[in-house]
């Protein structure tokens, strides 16, 4: 492909949600410093916006302040989506950029990557290919389509290239570049702040996590689990009964303290041996589950960082779209089932939990790689250096 004189403007870096945060700032700080890069414009579409969802992780990411917010908010899908791309397109029409790159899989990724593309700007999807083939998540289908229209899709895993194949994408297009996410994890694990303090912080008593006695973590926000009152229940139930084993810290995303509390559920986290916090930030939750004897959770990321300390994690969901963190590392995929997470707690304590291996390219240089290749790719698109 020739230079193209509408491909002169900068790199618009589009974050949204939590899990966006620590995608992007490994990418900022590799983009700053490969000067073959046209400038990045970090654009905040306002997806999250609480202090503890965003601000919070800004700061301690070391995420330069956004050079816009598009501030929409939470709504359904379809106006939260339409939101973005409305807000969105006016600023792709002023910087003209060359490319718009998007992480993950929030409905920010996907509002964004549809303006670029209809727009004719290249689309970069960081953290493509991935799939729980359940499209009942709203997240599969940001997957799906997201990748559908990049031109460029960097994986984290080998399986997202068949992924991409059998969807039809060139393989021209994927690049195995390795996992951002885990350069956040591997650059900020000196960081992290003690379970201790994390606890005397939010008012709790300490001795919560006493020198050498095992604790759990548990993250739970996905709406299969915590948008209806029965599987709200179930899980709960679960976490109490797991409680009765280890006592656990409970990091309560703002979507499931708002159910619990609609439901009337608030009494099944009523025991001393569940700790509830509010969203935490990036260092304690990083020293949290690096401490941690088990984790909890219905996040993708935390099954890659799980994996990536070391940490046995059992995922309340029915399938993962991160294959390699249960074939090569510290996950098991256990749903709601209450037995077998219960068994598996006891398997953990009596020290039989599984402790994997670092998935290849989970080495702290992915973001590194994906300006290397960004820089050429584009430079051989008649991009300009610092446009
Ligand atoms: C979004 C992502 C999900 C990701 C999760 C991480 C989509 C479709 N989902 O889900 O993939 O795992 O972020 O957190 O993009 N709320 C607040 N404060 C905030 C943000 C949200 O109170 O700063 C509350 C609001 O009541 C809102 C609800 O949380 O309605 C859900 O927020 P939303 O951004 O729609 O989805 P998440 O569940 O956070």
């Amino acid at each position: 492909m020739g230079a193209n004189p509408a491909l002169a403007g900068p790199v618009l870096c589009v974050v949204g949600a939590r899990p966006n945060f620590m995608k992007m700032a490994p990418l900022l700080a590799a983009f700053a410093r490969a000067p073959e890069l046209p400038r990045a414009v970090l654009v905040h579409t306002g997806q999250h916006y609480d202090a503890s969802m965003s601000d919070r992780l800004f700061a301690d990411l070391r995420l330069p302040a956004p050079d816009l917010n598009l501030e929409v908010g939470s709504g359904t899908h379809a106006v939260q989506t339409a939101e973005i791309m409305r807000r969105f397109e006016p600023i792709v029409d002023e910087f003209r950029p060359s490319a718009v790159l998007v992480v993950g899989d929030v409905n920010s990724t996907l509002a964004c990557g549809l303006v670029a593309v209809k727009k004719h700007v290249p689309v970069v999807h960081v953290e493509a290919g991935l799939r729980s083939f359940d499209r009942a998540m709203p997240e599969e289908i940001n997957r799906v389509l997201t990748d559908q229209i990049s031109d460029l899709l960097y994986t984290t895993e080998r399986s997202a290239a068949g992924n991409l194949a059998r969807e039809g994408i060139p393989a021209e297009r994927i690049v195995f570049a390795g996992n951002v996410m885990i350069d956040s994890l591997r650059a900020n694990l000196a960081r992290v702040v003690p379970p201790r303090e994390t606890l005397a912080r939010a008012g709790l008593d300490a001795q919560f996590v006493r020198a050498g006695r095992a604790f759990g973590v548990v993250t739970l926000h996905r709406p299969a689990n915590v948008d209806r009152p029965e599987t709200l229940r179930e899980c709960l139930e679960i976490l109490r009964a797991a409680a009765g084993k280890l006592p656990l810290v409970c990091a309560l995303h703002p979507r499931t303290r708002g159910n619990v509390e609609r439901f009337g559920l608030s009494a099944l986290l009523e025991t001393a041996a569940i700790a509830v916090l509010p969203p935490q930030g990036y260092l304690e939750m990083l020293g949290l589950m690096a401490q941690a004897a088990v984790v909890l959770t219905d996040s993708g990321g935390v099954q890659e960082e799980t994996t990536a300390l070391g940490v046995p994690c059992l995922t309340m969901r029915a399938s993962t779209e991160r294959p390699i963190t249960v074939d090569e590392g510290t996950n098991t995929i256990v749903d709601r089932d209450r037995a077998l997470t219960l068994r598996l707690v006891d398997e953990i304590l009596a020290g039989g939990g599984k402790r994997g291996r670092a998935p290849e390219l989970w080495d702290g240089h992915a973001a590194g790689r994906i300006a290397a290749h960004l820089g050429a790719w584009l430079a051989a698109r008649g991009v300009k250096q610092g446009a």
